[in-house]
């Protein structure tokens, strides 16, 4: 058996690594909506007032997840990014919303957003300054987490710029133990190992133990080649960052931008199915007051929000790739399976992918149901050993399926998929 397989087989069989943040969070992906990729840094809030970061566009943004579906599909973290305070801590130094922007405070904003039964995130930076250079919070760990504890928010998220890399590890720990020390449950958002990387490769045992999830590379953009480069990051790294997944902890990709302007529908879809398989949290950055219906319908696809908020909390990974294919695999409870197939040819119409196909592979043994989930939902029936399924894939879309075993003699689906066979298979994927 290669390397790569051992380690896959090794990971299947794995809890996580390591204990989670203990602070009972985010026990399966978060979900919710965060600023950042949507509405960046606009705080011109006079030619703009509709869209600016001020307390009125999260109001809105609570109003609407209420009425129109979102929270009750799981959507549940209104999250503030960076551009929210005023360029001075007040006269106990303690970090303040910007007065003309946030005329109420946060403390008003998150009654608001609870009194709708939804919880609220902010955003901070563990060195000196954040990313757009408001306040940061080196110096203040435990004025801060103190501070949004008395405001009763939920959620942080803790940015890594303008801090010593060799000091990272120290900021971060400082701050979850600052959070903790609080006695408020507030999720504990990190961009840790980002900043890390290219120092040299990130303690994810450490990074576990001390956040609740955490960047692992780019910011995404609105476009294609920034979720293809995410994706591509992720499968180089998996046989490290899979194993600490699980409730609890979770790798971060960065934010959903499904319902925006750079993303086909196919892409979209690919988007939503691949955050799905990683067991990412699901955090939009779009405009839900202005959303196409059928980005709306995808990201409130209760099938494909079933497969990211699995109660076994694995993580998936690529498990094979050529021909301009990609096969990537989830387990999931019950011993079930999702399995996405992503189309990267961009170019030319639908191609026909066999999932039975590949030696050594079976899609189940000895009986299964399989149910199409993207492009569009399917009931396939039942399937044996000897299947072929041919599912069709559209340029840069996404086929995406769930394996149920139906049999008494419970065949080890996963062990199946992971002794290594597929894995290795080179390019022979038609
Ligand atoms: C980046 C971070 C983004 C966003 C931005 C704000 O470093 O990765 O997600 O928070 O800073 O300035």
């Amino acid at each position: 058996m290669s390397r790569a397989a051992c380690l896959l087989v090794i990971i299947s069989l794995m809890s996580p690594a390591a204990e989670a943040l203990d602070n009972g969070l985010a026990l399966k992906p978060t979900m919710g909506w965060l600023h950042w990729e949507r509405f960046m840094c606009n705080i011109d809030c006079d030619t703009d007032p509709n869209n600016c970061i001020s307390e009125h566009l999260y109001m809105q943004m609570a109003d609407v997840m209420v009425k129109e579906g979102w929270k009750e599909a799981g959507y549940e973290y209104v999250c503030i990014d960076d551009c929210w305070p005023s360029h001075q801590r007040d006269a106990q130094g303690r970090l303040q919303a910007d007065p003309k922007r946030f005329p109420g405070g946060i403390k008003k904003l998150a009654d608001y957003i609870h009194s709708n039964g939804l919880k609220l995130g902010i955003y901070a930076d563990v060195g000196d300054k954040t990313c757009a250079g408001y306040p940061g919070s080196l110096g203040y760990y435990e004025k801060d987490a103190q501070t949004f504890a008395d405001w009763d928010v939920d959620l942080l998220k803790f940015d890594g710029c303008f801090m010593n890399r060799a000091l990272l590890g120290e900021g971060y720990t400082n701050m979850s133990k600052a959070l903790n020390n609080t006695g408020r449950p507030i999720l504990y958002s990190c961009e840790w190992p980002l900043y890390e990387w290219p120092l040299k490769q990130p303690n994810y045992t450490a990074i576990r133990e001390t956040c609740n999830h955490w960047r692992n590379f780019d910011d995404v953009f609105d476009s294609w080649s920034s979720v293809k480069s995410i994706l591509d990051w992720t499968a180089a790294h998996q046989d490290i960052i899979v194993p600490a997944a699980g409730p609890g902890g979770w790798n971060d990709p960065d934010m959903l931008v499904i319902g925006n302007f750079g993303l086909s529908h196919n892409q979209q879809e690919s988007q939503m199915a691949l955050w799905a398989i990683m067991a990412s949290p699901l955090l939009m950055s779009n405009d839900l007051r202005d959303i196409c219906p059928r980005s709306k319908e995808l990201l409130q696809n209760k099938r494909i929000i079933d497969i990211s908020q699995d109660s076994m909390g694995k993580q998936g990974y690529r498990t094979a790739k050529g021909n301009n294919f990609e096969v990537w695999e989830r387990p999931l409870s019950k011993n079930r399976l999702a399995v996405a197939v992503l189309n990267k040819l961009e170019t030319g119409g639908p191609r026909g992918f066999n999932i039975g196909a590949a030696p050594g592979w079976k899609i189940c043994g000895p009986q299964c149901n399989v149910t199409q989930i993207l492009p569009q939902y399917k009931e396939m029936g039942v399937q044996t050993q000897q299947s072929k399924i041919i599912v069709s894939v559209n340029p840069s879309g996404t086929a995406l399926l769930t394996v149920t075993p139906i049999s008494s003699d419970f065949t080890r689906l996963h062990k199946l998929n992971w002794q290594g066979t597929f894995v290795r298979r080179k390019h022979t994927i038609l």
